[in-house]
């Protein structure tokens, strides 16, 4: 009998070690990395400049505490802000954890707004964490199940819905006082494979968030830190959000999660009212910091954006035709493939093709590549896919 907790599917793999844009697993055999451990290994696996940093950092100081100065989260929090726009940072240790600091602003939001009982306007099929309260932001029903009583100040309007935003907003509205403190959303659904929120969207959330008092919240969490080819996938849109989560890759594997704010949002913590023994420690913040030195250095941005690009052409270019395929979408190193059927061995077809992806939400996968893929990888892993997706017809068909 295993002795983990079963709360994660029987893995049919066990990953060894990896290189670049690489990874073998115990028997030796290669795949290129399009899952990224879930859009976390940005920089691929052991790049040296992260080695060299979590070595030399480690040998000088892991952990000292958030009652003293850490330079080098004020460093980093300086320019996670500088390249969203927005003024202050707190951090923890995963995604949940940024989203759960991002809903206790809009409490603190509410508190001074004087709203009693606050709503946050959230989005069916978006995710947000799995601790109670980001499980219910999340707009998942399955993933909720058995978990009741889940926080009822919540609710979730379909994706992209203009209509539909407009008639809660006036439906949580009575004498001229609005209930809605915050709309919490993805600028690009990962979960949910990939949907990017539609033209003029997130424009319409932001005038509607200023009309009603109401934070606007994007979470980052998988789109951010450069894998759309800018660093936030909200700024593929001419919004600017009140607050902002990120994790995954700010970290390229080390744990670290942030929550940033501007504006009134950015002041509501006050000393004592949030905290974290880990989040924003002196190595955590090392590695990010480094993190964000490869992505400037290396002008992965452009890059990201250019093969991106590339790789969605050929994915088109060869999936297109086929009947089983209805949609490539994406942004960037974020890629989603819709199939009208996802057969039942469509990860096993990837993996005999030396590929890994990840499966999403409605019958659809994403390939979350890394940011140092060169030309060739890119073109193997759009090849890999495209024959995985053969090889899957042709079973089916047998
Ligand atoms: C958009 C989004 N938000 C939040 C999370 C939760 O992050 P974590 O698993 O680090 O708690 C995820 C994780 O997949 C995510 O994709």
């Amino acid at each position: 009998m295993s002795h983990l907790m079963q709360s994660y599917a029987p893995p049919s793999l066990s990953i060894e070690r990896g290189r670049g844009a690489w990874v073998w697993d115990e028997q030796g055999r290669r795949y290129l990395d399009a899952f990224g451990g879930i859009a976390v290994t940005a920089l691929g696996h052991s790049h040296p400049d992260i080695n060299a940093v979590i070595s030399e950092q480690s040998a000088k100081l892991m952990h000292s505490s958030n009652v003293m100065r850490i330079p080098a989260q004020e460093q980093l929090a300086e320019r996670l802000c500088a390249h969203s726009g927005m003024q202050r940072v707190f951090f923890g240790n995963s995604g949940a954890e940024a989203n759960e600091a991002a809903i206790k602003l809009s409490r603190l939001h509410a508190h001074h707004t004087k709203v009693a009982a606050p709503i946050v306007i959230c989005f069916e099929d978006g995710f947000h964490g799995r601790t109670l309260t980001t499980l219910a932001a999340t707009g998942n029903t399955a993933i909720k199940k058995g978990f009741a009583p889940l926080d009822p100040g919540f609710v979730h309007l379909p994706y992209g819905d203009i209509d539909a935003l407009d008639a809660a907003l006036a439906q949580y509205t009575a004498q001229g006082e609005s209930r809605v403190v915050a709309v919490m959303i993805e600028a690009i659904q990962g979960e949910a494979g990939v949907r990017l929120a539609p033209e003029g969207f997130l424009e319409h959330l932001r005038t509607r968030c200023d009309q009603h008092q109401a934070l606007l919240i994007c979470d980052e969490i998988q789109s951010g830190i450069g894998r759309t080819g800018r660093w936030f996938g909200y700024q593929h849109s001419a919004v600017l959000p009140d607050v902002v989560t990120i994790a995954k890759a700010l970290g390229n594997g080390f744990p670290i999660g942030a929550c940033l704010a501007r504006g009134a949002a950015a002041a509501y913590f006050t000393p004592g009212s949030h905290g974290s023994t880990f989040g924003g420690n002196p190595l955590a913040c090392a590695v990010a910091n480094t993190v964000l030195d490869v992505i400037e250095r290396d002008q992965l941005l452009e890059r990201n954006h250019m093969l991106g690009a590339r790789m969605l052409g050929r994915l088109r270019e060869r999936l297109d035709p086929l009947d089983l395929i209805t949609e490539v979408r994406g942004r960037g190193m974020m890629i989603g493939v819709q199939f009208a059927q996802l057969p039942e061995r469509f990860n096993e077809h990837c993996l005999e093709h030396g590929l890994l992806i990840v499966k999403a939400a409605h019958q659809s996968v994403r390939l979350l590549p890394p940011y140092i893929l060169s030309d060739e990888q890119a073109d193997s892993a759009t090849e890999r896919f495209g024959d995985a997706v053969i090889a899957a017809i042709a079973e089916v068909h047998a």
